[in-house]
């Protein structure tokens, strides 16, 4: 028997995806010159109907871009991005603009994503209007009912954000995102900016919504308790590249990657004989520059690992015999 959720099309989609930045900037001979910033370096990502899939990695490895450009909100420079099935890779915005209501973004700060000068009723009943979803009445009642969902009095409607704290502000961004019901939501370290007593409540917030509405989320997060918590997969990111991608008990328990197994390595423990004999250093270095082209594998030079064909080839994402836990290393490769 064919298992109906297999069949059901993936919510979103990176087919070797490639975004680059280029910055111009003076050389040492005061001359302009411009380098391109390989943000996202050949990605391939599939996110599958009510699935929450965490990213993970140092910061600068790209994990804002793929997001954003998973909703079109970056310029794709190579593959194709894919919503629903449809290609959105080369359409124009006005073409974009019916489909965004499908799909949102939550961003890290909730102080500078919600505009100071609106009442949060107007912010909330912005999305419905602009897509004509709702006639006025109809949105002020969707806006009570969204700001009961995520935990907040309906009477506040006609207050501006500067009269809420960072955890009711980020639940008012919450509400924003997901007024339209959209299917698809980027959540972009959502939880990092607050203090650690809300960081729990918004992450169950999370969790509730995902259930109510059947969401389906890219959830961005350096906090590896945090990922644990809330992903049904988890993707790890390396200089614009995934190199490992499974389940949380398979990439937490047991990582495959070299740069993983640095990653877990570097979270403390909160068993304080765990703590001392914990390596370390366990991450040498610093990543190379997304600006310098890489041949071969782009962890082998701070990889205690390293072998000559590491050099010479970049391994690619392969599945094991499981169907589910990928690596991009040598190592594992037959
Ligand atoms: N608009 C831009 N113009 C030029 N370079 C950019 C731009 N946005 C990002 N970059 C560069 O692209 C690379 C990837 O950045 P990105 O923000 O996606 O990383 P990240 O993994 O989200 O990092 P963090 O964890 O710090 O948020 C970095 O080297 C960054 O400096
Ligand atoms: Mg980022």
């Amino acid at each position: 028997m064919i298992d109906p959720v297999d069949t059901r099309l993936p919510v979103s989609e990176a087919v070797a995806l490639k975004v680059q930045y280029s910055s111009r900037r003076r050389n040492c001979l005061g001359r302009l010159t411009t380098t391109t910033i390989r943000a996202v370096d050949g990605v391939d990502l599939t996110i599958r109907p009510g699935e929450a899939v965490a990213l993970v990695g140092e910061s600068g490895c790209g994990k804002s871009t793929l997001g954003r450009a998973l909703l079109r909100l970056e310029r794709v420079s190579e593959g194709a991005v894919r919503f629903a099935g449809s290609d959105l890779t080369g359409l124009s915005e006005a073409i974009l603009r019916p489909i965004r209501r499908n799909m949102q973004m939550v961003f890290q700060d909730p102080f500078s994503s919600l505009n100071p000068r609106m009442q949060i009723g107007e912010t909330l009943a912005e999305p419905l209007l602009v897509h004509g979803l709702a006639s006025k009445a109809e949105a002020r009642a969707r806006v009570a009912e969204i700001l009961q969902i995520v935990g907040l009095d309906p009477a506040v409607a006609g207050r501006h954000p500067h009269a809420f704290s960072g955890g009711q502000r980020q639940r008012i961004a919450i509400a924003r995102a997901v007024i339209a019901r959209p299917k698809f939501v980027v959540a972009d370290e959502p939880i990092s900016a607050l203090d650690i007593s809300v960081q729990a409540q918004i992450l169950d917030l999370f969790e509730d919504l995902k259930e109510r509405f059947a969401l389906t989320y890219l959830f961005i997060s350096h906090d590896l308790a945090v990922v644990r918590h809330i992903a049904d997969r988890v993707a790890v990111m390396y200089l614009g590249r995934i190199v490992e991608e499974g389940s949380p008990e398979s990439v937490f328990d047991n990582p495959l990657h070299p740069y993983t197994q640095a990653l877990l390595a570097a979270v403390p423990s909160p068993d304080p004989v765990r703590e001392r004999s914990r390596p370390n250093p366990v991450l040498r270095g610093e990543p190379p520059s997304p600006a310098t082209a890489v041949t071969g594998c782009r962890f082998r030079g701070r990889c205690a690992h390293a072998m000559p064909v590491c050099a010479m080839a970049d391994p690619a994402l392969a599945r094991g015999a499981d169907g589910t836990h990928a690596v991009a290393c040598f190592l594992h490769h037959q």
